[in-house]
């Protein structure tokens, strides 16, 4: 009946312990301190933290969860995309323990986990929705008709949403990861709409490069002109902010009147974000649409949303070989 989810793709080294969506335990640790000095993750400190920290969360994640080895129907990992290193501690780790305990292997894509997060401890949904992944390395739109049909329609073709956000912000000032200081500091009444300005797209890819490139420009002026104070720094943060979300609310919108839908499941670590969460809500309340969003405890990279897909998908008898090979790019 319990599922075991491991997540090791990027910084955070989570196990967990799901009965069928409801969280039983989830243990996560962090090496993220390790990297602020360098403003962005060092994949080899990455590896080295989670091949240090597996054994742990794992271990404890059973014991939260009040259950043995025994117990356990599943395991589930992250199988990818990510850092080679990183996928590689947790992959290695489940596939040792699923052979040694004879119970079925499932490697799960990282980025549809995400949207399984938005449905832990909740009710089933119906299928198919909108699948909306915001994090540090992907920005992507799906149509998911089923947990092993679904098609990505929209993507960055860039930096993504959080990346563009933490690099910004670190120039302007911030610490890494910058994206949750511009979502606390961000004043709606002193968003400036013309100073990034994205032309409209008839697709659903999404393109952050350019203001990106802009918020340097503006930078390099102000401080050139003696103008870079505490205020300034909030209006260009806040206009950031705002043009990225509001970007990928128009292509949320266009997708749901294109294809129809009536349901969001929302995913990533970007979706903490306040601004963001608020219209989605308000979206959806305005054209009686259904959004799921996960708890802000399950936004950033955990075993749960993992072990969720994976229960799933041993539900349905989707399992993995064990010789299966890791995948660093995003699938499909
Ligand atoms: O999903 P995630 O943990 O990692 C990836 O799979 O990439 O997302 C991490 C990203 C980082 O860019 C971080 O700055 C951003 O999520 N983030 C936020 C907030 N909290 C974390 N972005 C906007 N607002 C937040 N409150
Ligand atoms: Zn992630």
């Amino acid at each position: 009946m319990y599922t075991l989810g491991i997540e090791s793709s990027c910084d955070e080294t989570s196990a967990a312990i799901v009965k069928g969506t409801k969280v039983l335990s989830c243990q996560t640790l962090t090496s993220m301190k390790r990297h602020a000095e360098y403003g962005g993750i060092i994949p080899e400190i990455a590896t080295r933290e989670h091949a240090k920290a597996i054994d742990y969360v794992v271990n404890a994640a059973l014991k939260d969860a009040n259950a043995d080895i025994g117990d356990l129907d599943c395991v589930a990992v992250t199988q990818g995309p990510g850092l080679i290193g990183s996928l590689l501690v947790g992959v290695c780790f489940a596939k040792a323990f699923a052979y040694a305990k004879k119970l079925p292997y499932i490697g799960v894509d990282h980025l549809l986990a995400h949207l399984f997060s938005a449905l832990l401890n909740k009710d089933d949904v119906q299928f198919p929705f909108l699948g909306v992944v915001v994090s540090g390395g992907h920005t992507q739109l799906y149509i998911v008709r089923d947990i092993d049909d679904y098609e990505i329609i929209g993507k960055t073709l860039d930096d993504a949403a959080g990346e563009a956000l933490d690099k910004v912000g670190r120039l302007y000032g911030l610490e890494y990861p910058a994206a949750p200081h511009i979502d606390r500091m961000y004043d709606e009444s002193k968003v400036d709409k013309s100073l990034f300005n994205l032309k409209p797209r008839d697709d659903y890819n999404v393109s952050f490069s350019g203001i990106k490139t802009k918020a340097v420009y503006i930078y390099n002026d102000l401080k050139k002109n003696g103008k870079y104070n505490k205020e300034a720094q909030i209006k260009v943060l806040s206009s950031f902010q705002y043009c990225i979300m509001n970007t990928i609310m128009k292509r949320i919108s266009l997708a749901c009147e294109v294809y129809g839908l009536k349901t969001i499941v929302c995913g990533g670590g970007v979706v903490a974000n306040s601004y963001l969460r608020s219209r989605l809500n308000h979206y959806a309340s305005a054209n009686d649409i259904d959004v799921i969003l996960p708890e802000l405890r399950f936004c950033a990279d955990n075993g749960a949303m993992v072990a969720a897909l994976g229960a799933r998908m041993n539900k349905k008898g989707i399992k993995t070989a064990l010789d299966a090979s890791i995948f660093t790019r995003i699938r499909k």
